[in-house]
């Protein structure tokens, strides 16, 4: 059984599915790979490690999809691409489900799409496959990298003869994967950080990395929906939206660095700082808003630029920081897949059939099965059908 991996042909995005190393795994359970040539290249993997690893080459995307069994891409096909696909071909991703205007195209052409974003997160034995995890963490490092990059003075207390220096005060708007990952790294570098996140439980883990909690008051009722949503973000009430912007516009007006990391799978990201904010911010500060790609929690951030408002505030819309990783990311996600992958998989023995003495033992039999709780979750499309519920 083959498996594929398509260049992901973007000037946004230099991460790659899989890696030599997971080239490696995927032979010893017997798989053949297929990559297209240059794949790699954006995440210093050449074709000369994945032909070593004991992948193929192919030359174009076209091919690579001829090739295989199961194609695996880090975001969406191109359409024409999709157009390509035959009935049964399995597509493995980060396929954006809930804004993917290509899920009827797949159904049409037969083929199963698994979107590896709609993972199970709290269910143990997925936890490896969990690219959002994989991905959001790296990213929370990096962001504090590139705030500070955009900074112009240093995140640590310094005291020299010329003078005392202040540590950099941070604050980091949501606080989930990517969230405290930043704080940690934040910490690191000596800055003072404040951190706020719409569930209570996440000031435990604010406090216990050294960070201070900024609450925003929450009545009964919504902490009891906070408690019933499972650690997942709750919609909040038009009260709420009101205390926590007053208490972001307190903590931002002192702030010199800001990261925002809120988002609400399959909707818009929720807008946690407004313009009357930014207008009191101090010059030179700076936000990086990681949800821009998804509608920003910034007003004004852009994907992708970054922008800086008329008195001197910078506002770096960061879509995808994970790419600014890609060695790292693409090691990850690429460990990701295999992990999933193999669940997609039954061995047929066939050295155990006499009449077949020729036949190559563990050879890999397709096990798709729409009950299981993994699989079931992340397929988009399975048998001409769209499967995603709306939300
Ligand atoms: P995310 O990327 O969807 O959002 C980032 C953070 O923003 C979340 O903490 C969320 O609560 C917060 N947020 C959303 N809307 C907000 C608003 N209006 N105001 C303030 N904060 C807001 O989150 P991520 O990192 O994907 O984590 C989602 C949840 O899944 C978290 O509860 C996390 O602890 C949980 N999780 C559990 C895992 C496990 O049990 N193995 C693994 C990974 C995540």
């Amino acid at each position: 059984m083959k498996i594929g991996v398509i260049s992901a042909d973007s000037t946004h995005e230099s991460r790659v599915a899989l890696t030599p190393d997971a080239v490696k795994k995927l032979r010893k359970l017997g798989f053949e790979v297929v990559v297209q040539s240059g794949a790699g290249l954006a995440a210093y993997y050449t074709d000369d490690s994945y032909q070593t690893a004991g992948a193929d080459i192919a030359s174009s995307s076209n091919e690579v999809i001829e090739q295989s069994q199961i194609i695996t891409t880090i975001s969406d096909l191109p359409a024409e691409l999709t157009e390509t696909l035959k009935p049964k071909q399995i597509v493995v991703g980060m396929l954006d489900p809930y804004r993917n205007t290509q899920l009827d195209t797949y159904a049409a052409k037969g083929a199963t799409v698994f979107a590896m974003e709609l993972l199970p997160r709290t269910l143990s034995r997925a936890q490896n496959m969990d690219v959002l995890s994989s991905q959001a963490n790296l990213a929370g490092y990096k962001a504090v990298l590139l705030a500070a990059n955009e900074y112009s003075r240093p995140f640590p207390m310094f005291m020299t003869s010329a003078g005392t220096v202040k540590p950099a005060k941070v604050v980091i708007l949501g606080v989930g994967v990517a969230g405290l990952q930043a704080i940690a790294t934040a910490k690191r570098l000596g800055a003072v950080v404040e951190a706020s996140d719409l569930r209570p439980s996440a000031r435990e883990q604010v406090e216990s990395l050294g960070g201070k909690w900024l609450d925003v008051p929450m009545s009964e009722e919504e902490a009891q929906k906070a408690k019933a949503t499972g650690g997942y973000a709750w919609t909040p009430s038009e009260q709420y939206i009101k205390d926590q912007a007053a208490v972001v516009d307190k903590a931002l007006s002192g702030a010199d660095i800001v990261i925002t990391t809120a988002q609400i799978p399959g909707r818009q990201a929720p807008r946690l700082v407004h313009k009357t904010t930014l207008d009191k911010m101090k010059a030179g500060s700076v936000l990086i808003d990681m949800a821009a790609g998804t509608g920003g929690n910034v007003e004004g951030a852009v994907a992708e630029q970054t922008i800086t408002t008329d008195n001197g505030v910078r506002i770096v819309g960061a879509a995808n920081i994970p790419s600014m990783l890609a060695a790292q990311s693409s090691d990850l996600y690429a460990n990701n897949l295999v992990n999933f992958i193999t669940t997609l998989i039954a061995e047929e023995d066939e050295a155990s059939d006499t009449a077949n003495t020729n036949a190559a033992p563990n050879k890999l039999a397709l096990h798709l099965d729409m009950e299981d709780e993994i699989q079931g979750a992340l397929a988009v499309t399975h048998d001409g059908q769209v499967r995603l519920a709306k939300r």
